[in-house]
C-alpha cells in the first residue's frame, strides 16, 4: 500500500481523489488548513470509504511545520498538490494574497521532496494557463496566451517552477495535470463541492438558485457566436477527474513515464454551453431554475474545450460520466447539505 501525501485533501478535488486513491489499494494522509474546507468532510470519506483519514491542519506556507509531516512519515511515495486558492475573481483583488499561498506552498512541498527524496508529484494546473486560447480543442500543446488572473498566472508559474526544479531533485518524477471544468459530486451525495465564498461557477449557481438560495441566476451573455449564443466549456465529473489522479500515479510507481515532466488535459473533450448546462440540470432534477440573459461576464472566453487523447491514451483514462450525471449528482449534494 503505498502511502501518499495529498495537500489540500479535504477540499472539493482532493477528497474525492482521496475516495478513489482508498479504493484503489492507496494509503493516504492529508494535509489541509482549512481554509477553503470544513472537517466534516473527513466524515464523508469515512462513511463511503470505510476509513479514517488523518488530516494535518497545517499551513503548507509555513515550512517548518510543512517538513515535520515529512520526518514523521519518511515512507511517502508520491505527492498529490491540491493545496491552491481557486477563486479566479478574488485572485484580481487579492494577488498577493495568491501569489504567497499557491507559490509558497508548492516551493515547501518541493523543498521537502528534494530533501526527504519523495519522487513522485502531481500537480493540480488548470486549463486556464492556456488564456484565450487560439485552436480548439486545446492540447497540451497548445500555446500559452496571456493569463486572465493572478491565479491562472500562479498556475502557469507554478507549472515553471516544478519544470526548473526538477532537474536539481534527483530522480523525481512529475505529472502537471490540467483540469477544465471540474463539477458533480460523489455518487453517495456525502461529499461534494462547499465552497465557502459565494459560489461563482457555473454548477454550484444552478443548484443554488434552483434550492431558492438565490432568487434567480444569470447567464452571462447569449450573443456569442455559438450554437445558441452562450460560452462553451468542458465539465468534467469530479470522480473521473479523481480517477486521473490515480492513474497518474500509477503511471509513474510504475515508471512508465517517458520524461521526468509530463502534461495532461483532463477534460470531456466536449463542449457544452451554457444553455445546455442549464436544460440538463432541467433534465434530471425536473426543477427550472430562474434565470436570465444578462452581459457577458468581463474576462470570459468565447468557448474552450479540451483534446484528451493524451491522457485517454498514456494513462488509460476513460472518462465515463456525461453532462445529465454531473448535473444529478451535484444536485443531490446541493439537496443533501441543505437538507
Ligand atoms: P478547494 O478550495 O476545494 O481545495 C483546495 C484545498 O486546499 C482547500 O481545502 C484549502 O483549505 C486547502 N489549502 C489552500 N491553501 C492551503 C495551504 N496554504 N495550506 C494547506 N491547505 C491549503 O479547491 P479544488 O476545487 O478542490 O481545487 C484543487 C486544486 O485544483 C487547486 O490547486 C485548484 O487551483 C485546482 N483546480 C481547480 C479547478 C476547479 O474549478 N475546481 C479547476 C482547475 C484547477
Ligand atoms: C462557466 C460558464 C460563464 C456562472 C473557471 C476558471 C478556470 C477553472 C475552472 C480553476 C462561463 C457561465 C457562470 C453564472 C454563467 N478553475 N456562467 N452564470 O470561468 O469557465 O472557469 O473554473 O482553475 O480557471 O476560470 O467557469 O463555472 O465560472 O463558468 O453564465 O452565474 O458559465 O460565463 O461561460 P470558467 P465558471
Amino acid at each position: 500500500m503505498p502511502k501518499i501525501l495529498v495537500t489540500g485533501g479535504c477540499g472539493y478535488i482532493g477528497s474525492h481523489t482521496i475516495v478513489d486513491l482508498i479504493e484503489h489499494g492507496f494509503e493516504v494522509v492529508s494535509v489541509d488548513n482549512f481554509c477553503n474546507a470544513d472537517a466534516s468532510v473527513l466524515d464523508g470519506m469515512e462513511a463511503i470509504t470505510g476509513r479514517r483519514v488523518f488530516n494535518y491542519a497545517t499551513d503548507l506556507c509555513y515550512l517548518p511545520a510543512t517538513r515535520l509531516i515529512f520526518e514523521e512519515h519518511p515512507d511517502i511515495a508520491g505527492v498529490i498538490h491540491f493545496a491552491a486558492l481557486k477563486a479566479v475573481g478574488e485572485s484580481v483583488e487579492q494577488p498577493l494574497r495568491y501569489f504567497h499561498n499557491n507559490l509558497n506552498s508548492l516551493l515547501h512541498i518541493l523543498t521537502c521532496m528534494r530533501d526527504f527524496g519523495v519522487r513522485h508529484l502531481i500537480f493540480s494546473s488548470s486549463c486556464s494557463v492556456y488564456g484565450n486560447a487560439a485552436e480548439l480543442p486545446v492540447t497540451e500543446t497548445t500555446p500559452w496566451q496571456e493569463a486572465e488572473s493572478p491565479y491562472g498566472r500562479s498556475k502557469q508559474m507554478g507549472e515553471q517552477i516544478i519544470r526548473d526544479a526538477l532537474p536539481a531533485c534527483p530522480g523525481m518524477n512529475s505529472i502537471l495535470l490540467r483540469y477544465f471544468n471540474p463539477a458533480g459530486a460523489h455518487p453517495s451525495a456525502l461529499i461534494g463541492e462547499s465552497p465557502s465564498n459565494p459560489a461563482s461557477n457555473l454548477v454550484p449557481v444552478i443548484t443554488e438558485t434552483a434550492m431558492g438560495l438565490r432568487r434567480e441566476m444569470t447567464v452571462f451573455g447569449a450573443d456569442y457566436p455559438t450554437r445558441d449564443g452562450s460560452c462553451v466549456r468542458d465539465y468534467i465529473h469530479v470522480m473521473d477527474l479523481a480517477n486521473a489522479h490515480t492513474k497518474a500515479l500509477q503511471y509513474l510507481l510504475e515508471q512508465r513515464n517517458e520524461s521526468p515532466c509530463e502534461v495532461f488535459n483532463l477534460g470531456m473533450g466536449q463542449g457544452v454551453t451554457v444553455l445546455e448546462a442549464l436544460a440538463a440540470f432541467e433534465r434530471v432534477s425536473g426543477v427550472q431554475p430562474a434565470y436570465q440573459i444578462g452581459l457577458r461576464r468581463p474576462g470570459d472566453v468565447v468557448a474552450v474545450y479540451a483534446d484528451n487523447a493524451r491522457a485517454v491514451e498514456r494513462l488509460g483514462w476513460q472518462p465515463g460520466y456525461r453532462i445529465d450525471d454531473i448535473m444529478r449528482s451535484a444536485w443531490d449534494w446541493e439537496q443533501r447539505r441543505r437538507g
